[in-house]
């Protein structure tokens, strides 16, 4: 059975986890899916020990060891994070900088993923007074401040070989304004 396993890095239940859930809605019961919220996992910081440099393992005992597992048997991936000052969330970079062991070991080459990402900046209160957005500092381009996020999560991906076949980006808090892309991007996931 294909395995398709979505990766949350919002620290709560809300927009993130929307868009998520949203493009997994195309995949039928023919697919086994999950969704892995790392805010409720114990994800230390990379320690830089080299250790998986060669050994491709990582030293560090804590649940990133069940997730390599999960990232290892999955097909596809969706990786989502809520935009946090032009990048990803805290808990998503610890859980890209713990995937350093696939770096070395090439073991996710070849998977297929997805990228979501939203930001909450609402353009009608946070301008500033020449009416250039505070997040990103443009007029009406406030999902620069979203596609930055991507722009990491798509870095990273490339690193580890794993071919990204879309990204979604929704602005404002309102990731329903996006259900059209996200059911679009699951289809070309399929
Ligand atoms: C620490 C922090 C930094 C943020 N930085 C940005 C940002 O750079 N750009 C933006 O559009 N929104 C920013 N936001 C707003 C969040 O991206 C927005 O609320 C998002 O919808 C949160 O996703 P969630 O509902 O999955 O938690 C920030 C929020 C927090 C808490």
């Amino acid at each position: 059975m294909v395995k398709i396993l979505a990766v949350s890095g919002s620290p709560r239940d809300r927009t993130t986890n929307y868009m998520l859930r949203k493009v997994l809605e195309v995949f039928g019961d023919e697919y086994q899916k999950e969704i892995v919220l790392l805010k409720d996992k114990k994800i230390e910081a990379c320690q830089n020990c080299k250790g998986c440099h060669r050994s491709f393992k990582c030293t560090i005992a804590d649940d990133m060891q069940e997730i390599h597992k999960k990232l290892l048997e999955a097909d596809i991936f969706i990786f989502g994070s809520p935009t946090y000052f032009d990048n990803v969330s805290g808990i998503m970079k610890n859980f890209m900088d713990r995937c350093l062991p696939f770096y070395f070991s090439e073991e996710l080459k070849g998977k297929k993923v997805g990228l979501v990402s939203i930001g909450g900046f609402k353009e009608l209160i946070e301008k500033d007074e020449k009416g250039n957005c505070l997040w990103c500092g443009e007029t009406g381009n406030c999902k620069r401040t979203v596609e930055r996020c991507l722009n990491s999560m798509e870095y990273f991906c490339n690193l580890l070989g794993v071919e990204v076949i879309g990204k979604v980006v929704a602005i404002h808090g309102s990731p329903e304004l996006k259900d059209g892309e996200l059911l679009e991007l699951g289809k070309k996931l399929r």
